[in-house]
């Protein structure tokens, strides 16, 4: 059982508070009756759910945080190596990595296999910040940070928006960038002449690496992450 406004947004309705407003204007039947009130308890594998006469087949989309370790790859399938849906215990069918991490690189990976939320959330008009810790082999200068801060210009002459750049020491750094150029940390690191020893991906949009997660592992996302990614696939 589940409510009804939950299991419309989970099949992609809207947001919590879109689908609210679909069931007020009285858009939804269950079982053909008119329902207006949005906290119902329905059978979502036995209820006959649907939208503007509509009907509405509930599958819920998965939403997995991963720890990404160091030497697998951000594919769905290698003949040759390890792949992040490897680490996945369970069959989940069409689930996918959003984005890519290099190999090398570790940290938070949502795998999902709701596509629109993908698209959202790799979009380039939309700006989702990601927050990586960064292990340097030299230390940027003032100028270089002034650089990064402004917007570097990568070496094939490709321009990179504004950065945040938090230094902890000399090569201990957090950058938190709001795209997602190939190797985009590593070039950008590049151009002040040093190089990326270690890249952990600390945040993505609302959801943040927790300690508890050892390389390798993975949880569900929780009901509150998940509302903020709706949020951010459905505007
Ligand atoms: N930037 C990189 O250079 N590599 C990654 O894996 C992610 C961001």
């Amino acid at each position: 059982m589940i409510r009804l406004d939950k299991m419309l947004a989970e099949c992609g309705l809207g947001s919590r508070r879109e689908v609210k407003q679909l069931i007020r204007k009285k858009r939804v039947t269950v079982n053909g009756m008119q329902i207006t009130r949005d906290d119902l308890k329905i059978d979502e594998h036995q209820d006959h759910v649907a939208v503007d006469d509509q009907p509405v087949f509930y599958h819920a989309f998965r939403y997995l945080i991963l720890n990404k370790p160091s030497g697998v790859i951000s594919a769905t399938e290698d003949p040759r190596h390890t792949t992040v849906i490897d680490l996945v215990h369970e069959p989940i069918r069409g689930l996918y990595p959003v984005g890519r991490l290099d190999r090398d690189t570790e940290g938070l990976l949502l795998l999902t296999n709701d596509g629109p939320l993908g698209h959202a959330l790799l979009s380039p008009k939309k700006h989702v910040s990601k927050t990586y810790a960064v292990t340097l082999s030299r230390p940027l200068t003032k100028e270089d940070q002034r650089k990064i801060e402004t917007g570097i210009r990568l070496e094939n002459g490709e321009q990179c928006r504004p950065a945040v750049i938090q230094i902890f020491d000399e090569l201990h750094i957090q950058l938190t960038i709001t795209e997602g150029k190939y190797h985009q940390i590593k070039r950008m690191i590049a151009v002040c002449g040093s190089e990326v020893m270690h890249l952990k991906r600390l945040t993505m949009g609302p959801l943040t690496l927790d300690s508890a997660l050892l390389p390798g592992e993975y949880r569900e996302c929780t009901e509150k992450e998940k509302e903020a990614l709706m949020a951010l696939r459905d505007h």
